[in-house]
């Protein structure tokens, strides 16, 4: 059942991590597409921003994991030294959008997804409006100033700029960047859900009472990597206390640790308390 507007969807929250990204290329409209069929709340999406200004879909700061920049552009790679290695790399902001549209974003994964593109916030949004809702990461935002009003201006165009305007897709913004998330809460004064995303090694400033106070001055709730909530299975609850829901990531069946499968493994997490998962594998995720 589709919630009323205003009104956040019912839970379990399935957020399909970087759409069902175990079945199709991540970040792009295939992976989107294919959440919204599997049955998934949202989908969560990386956003970053071109040498010329567009907001694009991409979770690396560059392009030769998920495209196939290597061979478009052979001459455009910055050598740089990773861990002691020579590394050829090719930053999305050394691009413009023309440029990243030549590029294939799909065979990598599989040569049934040839030809798919690196697709832009805005057609993401009009290929998934009405279907799904939007987990929006800001994906390393410090690099990208102004970012934040740029992404809400998105929203606004298309009417999502509201808490939940539309039921059929709701809307979350969330970063790992606290600076960001206080641009979006206080600067922008946007009202949107607001998600923090810590790992562990962040765990232990954001979970005592007085980092979960803080953290609610401006996010409106928590992403933490999973592991922290297996550690800390009072989390959520504390969480609840302040009226922040708590959704871990990322459940996949490719790494499931100790539990059977990724299904159990997200079926423990809601039974500590998340109010939902965010997963490469919407399909095995439990159902309302
Ligand atoms: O949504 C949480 C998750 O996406 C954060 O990690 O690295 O996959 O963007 P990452
Ligand atoms: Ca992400």
């Amino acid at each position: 059942m589709i919630a009323a507007a205003g009104s956040p969807p019912a839970r379990p929250w399935v957020v399909a991590h970087r759409g069902a990204s175990a079945h199709a290329p991540e970040n792009t409209i295939p992976a989107f597409t294919l959440a919204a069929e599997q049955g998934a709340t949202f989908v969560e999406l990386d956003v970053q921003r071109t040498k010329d200004g567009a907001l694009v879909l991409l979770h690396d700061l560059t392009l030769e994991r998920t495209t196939d920049i290597a061979q478009v552009f052979p001459d455009r790679a910055r050598e740089v030294m990773v861990k002691g290695e020579a590394r050829r790399q090719w930053p999305l902001a050394d691009f413009t959008l023309a440029e990243v549209r030549r590029l294939d974003a799909g065979r990598w994964f599989d040569a049934r997804f040839a030809g798919t593109r690196v697709p832009t916030l805005a057609e993401t949004i009009a290929a998934v409006r009405g279907r799904i809702g939007l987990y929006i990461e800001l994906k390393a935002p410090e690099r990208y100033p102004g970012i934040e009003a740029e992404i809400l201006a998105a929203l606004t165009a298309a009417g999502l700029d509201q808490p939940y305007a539309d039921p059929r897709t709701p809307v979350v913004l969330q970063s790992f960047t606290v600076g960001s998330l206080k641009i979006l809460a206080r600067d922008l004064r946007s009202t949107l859900p607001i998600h923090l995303l810590f790992g562990p090694a962040d765990a232990a400033r954001w979970t005592s009472a007085a980092g979960l106070a803080e953290a609610r001055t401006f996010a409106t709730g928590l992403s933490p990597d999973k592991q922290v909530l297996r550690a800390d299975p009072g989390l959520a609850a504390r969480a609840h206390a302040l009226g922040m829901p708590v959704t871990p990531y990322t459940f996949r069946a490719s790494a499931v640790g100790t539990y059977a499968d990724v299904g159990a493994e997200m079926r423990a997490a809601l039974a500590a308390g998340a109010d939902g998962v965010i997963t490469d594998n919407p399909d095995q995720a439990p159902r309302r």
